[in-house]
């Protein structure tokens, strides 16, 4: 059985206080839901005040990115050892925003997710295709590269460790979400190619999450799919009551 996971990414949305006072009115509403791992992945500013309010609660903390180095002279960067010092258990890496704007390669995302799991976060690694490459039919084409660049030079033991998500990108704050059937479908690829790379075993307990427009109405349909088991949240992660409608789908 895979455990589902709802996890929020606040991207550049809210300052310190802002966070404490999220995680002091999610907590009561989900506090009953022990079947689910509940993840809020906060901006790096705000995750002590967020790590403070969550301590107690079964609410756990990530961050939206890291670097993959321990320290050095880089500038403005964070590290994995740095995360985990300030409490999260969990980091998204390779979010198409970081892809789109910050140059952020399958390759970057490869040596972040060793960082990752190196330093004990579990990774949330993010793939998906452009509208442009699925009206061209390349979303298979572009999942297969993106696990291959991505993760399949990890070891069978660190990647049992990585949750998934798949993000369609033209379903990202567009209100567009992908149907069920289309995550089911791309899941199951994701599947396959877990199992050609990982073996069985690991294509079965691998958790992989849906995010695009994941809403409180549309979570349940999505959740049906057999191949899905959580989602990666964003515009709706925001507002603790919607957050928690889809936490208690
Ligand atoms: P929305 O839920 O706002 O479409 O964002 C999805 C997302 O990018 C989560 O990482």
């Amino acid at each position: 059985m895979r455990k589902p996971v709802i996890a929020g990414n606040w991207k550049m949305y809210k300052h310190p206080a802002e966070a404490a006072g999220f995680l002091h009115d999610l907590a009561p509403l989900v506090d009953a839901s022990s079947q689910v791992d509940i993840v809020v992945c906060p901006p790096f500013v705000d995750v002590a005040a967020a790590v403070d309010a969550a301590r107690g609660t079964n609410i756990a903390i990530g961050a939206q990115d890291l670097f993959w180095l321990k320290e050095g002279a880089y500038t403005g960067e964070v590290s994995a050892p740095m995360l985990v010092a300030a409490g999260c258990g969990w980091v998204i890496i390779g979010h198409s925003e970081r892809r789109q704007y910050f140059g952020e390669t399958d390759d970057s995302v490869f040596k972040k997710t060793v960082a990752a799991l190196d330093a004990g976060l579990t990774p949330i690694v993010c793939v998906g295709e452009r509208l442009e490459e699925r009206e061209a039919g390349m979303t298979e084409n572009v999942l297969a590269t993106q696990f291959a660049g991505g993760l399949s030079g990890l070891t069978p033991e660190q990647f049992a460790h990585v949750v998934i998500a798949y993000e369609p990108v033209w379903a990202i704050g567009t209100g567009r979400t992908a149907t069920p059937e289309m995550a089911g479908q791309a899941h199951h690829f994701l599947r396959e190619q877990i199992a050609v790379r990982f073996g069985d075993d690991a294509s079965q307990t691998t958790r992989i999450l849906y995010g695009g427009s994941v809403k409180p109405d549309n979570i349940k349909g999505l959740m049906a799919q057999e191949d899905l088991d959580g989602a990666l949240v964003g515009g709706a992660s925001l507002d603790p009551v919607s957050f928690a409608a889809i936490v208690n789908f």
